[in-house]
């Protein structure tokens, strides 16, 4: 950024602190997943109930449109073919399926894209 950038955007967070506004120029809206709590056991084949919290919802969001991904060791799998896309990201809560071809294993994790990725507990999974 050069400074002339810089200024810009420092004159403009004051701007957005004395107003109260969120420092984003867009209200990125991040919830964090709820459910399935740290050390959870799912397995291969059940459907869950994902939930996430939505209470700081802005009244603006970008993306109001949500994909839960899953991931493991922190790697995002199949992007191509999320555990569900296409929800409201204010609904709060979802049913997904683990898929069959899902290997068992522990440090699986689920994400929740809208504006942004936001990564849940880390959670395992048995055949
Ligand atoms: C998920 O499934 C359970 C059991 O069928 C049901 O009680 C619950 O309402 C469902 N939740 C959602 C978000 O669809």
């Amino acid at each position: 950024m050069n400074a002339f950038m810089t200024f810009v955007f420092t004159i403009f967070t004051l701007v957005c602190v004395v107003f109260g506004a969120p420092v984003s120029p867009r209200d990125v809206f991040v919830p964090p997943l709820m459910s399935p709590a740290a050390g959870a056991v799912w397995k291969v084949g059940k459907t869950y109930e994902i939930t996430w919290d939505t209470s700081k919802a802005p009244g603006q969001i970008t993306n109001p449109v949500g994909r839960l991904i899953l991931a493991h060791n922190s790697r995002l799998m199949n992007l191509e073919h999320p555990l569900a896309q296409g929800f409201s990201i204010l609904a709060g809560k979802l049913n997904v399926t683990i898929p069959k071809n899902t290997a068992p294993g522990n440090k699986y994790q689920l994400v929740l894209m809208g504006d942004s990725g936001n990564y849940g507990a880390t959670f395992s999974i048995v055949a």
